[in-house]
């Protein structure tokens, strides 16, 4: 099927605003600024859907888009975002909690790095957060952009030995340059069949 359709749907800051969790959801998560929305627009093929900043910070709510009305994506607030005080930092807002542990329908959570960055104690948070509540989590390293072709292979290496997960399965994006989106919906693809849901992202529409 080709992306024919690509809606906002809701913003939710609580629980109740939900929508119905009827449809396969797909979930962006990763520190603040590190290419969440950009990356949901790349893949989508739609420039300003999800609203991007250069500044830290710009999503504060979970937005949900409605993607040909079969499933959906899941843009989340960044963590580790610096100008909040230092206990709403380190404190995981209930309702994004909710999220995870109410949402049977989540079939895919990709936790995105940015790849010049060290692997925080945030982000080995947020896999093993995404584990507990039964999820598999997918690492992309995002703004490949920011670094040759022999620094990407050996970021990816680094970050293939702390975390114990092969190298094939740890994805490289830019939205900048356009790269890698086709391995992202391959994923994605395997994941509809894996979860047997008859849907199926042809590659020329990303
Ligand atoms: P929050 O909503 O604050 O959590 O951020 P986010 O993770 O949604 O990041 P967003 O998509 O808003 O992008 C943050 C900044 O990074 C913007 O200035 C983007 O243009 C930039 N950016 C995103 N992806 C890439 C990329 O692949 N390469 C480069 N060079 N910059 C990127
Ligand atoms: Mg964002």
């Amino acid at each position: 099927m080709k992306i024919a359709k690509a809606d906002f749907l809701i913003s939710a800051v609580k629980t109740e605003q939900f929508p119905e969790d009827t449809k396969p959801e797909i979930v962006f998560c990763g520190k603040s600024n590190v290419g969440k929305s950009s990356l949901i627009n790349y893949l989508l093929g739609r420039k300003k859907l999800a609203k991007t900043s250069s500044t830290p910070g710009k999503t504060q709510t979970i937005n949900f888009f409605n993607i040909n009305d079969t499933f959906r994506f899941v843009d989340l607030p960044g963590y580790g975002y610096a100008k909040v005080s230092k206990k709403k930092k380190s404190e995981w807002p209930k309702f994004i909690e909710n999220y995870f542990s109410s949402r049977e329908n989540i079939i895919c959570a990709f936790v995105l790095i940015d790849i010049r960055r060290k692997l925080s104690d945030d982000d080995k948070n947020m896999i093993r957060y995404i584990e507990y509540f039964g999820h598999m989590p997918q690492i992309i390293l995002t703004k490949g952009d920011k670094l040759n072709q022999s620094d990407k292979v050996k970021a990816r290496r680094t970050l293939s030995g702390e975390l114990g997960i092969a190298e094939r399965n740890i994805l490289i994006t830019s939205t900048l340059k356009k790269q890698g989106k086709y391995r992202v919906w391959d994923n994605l693809n395997s994941l509809f069949e894996e979860n047997g849901l008859d849907v199926f992202v042809e590659r020329i529409n990303g």
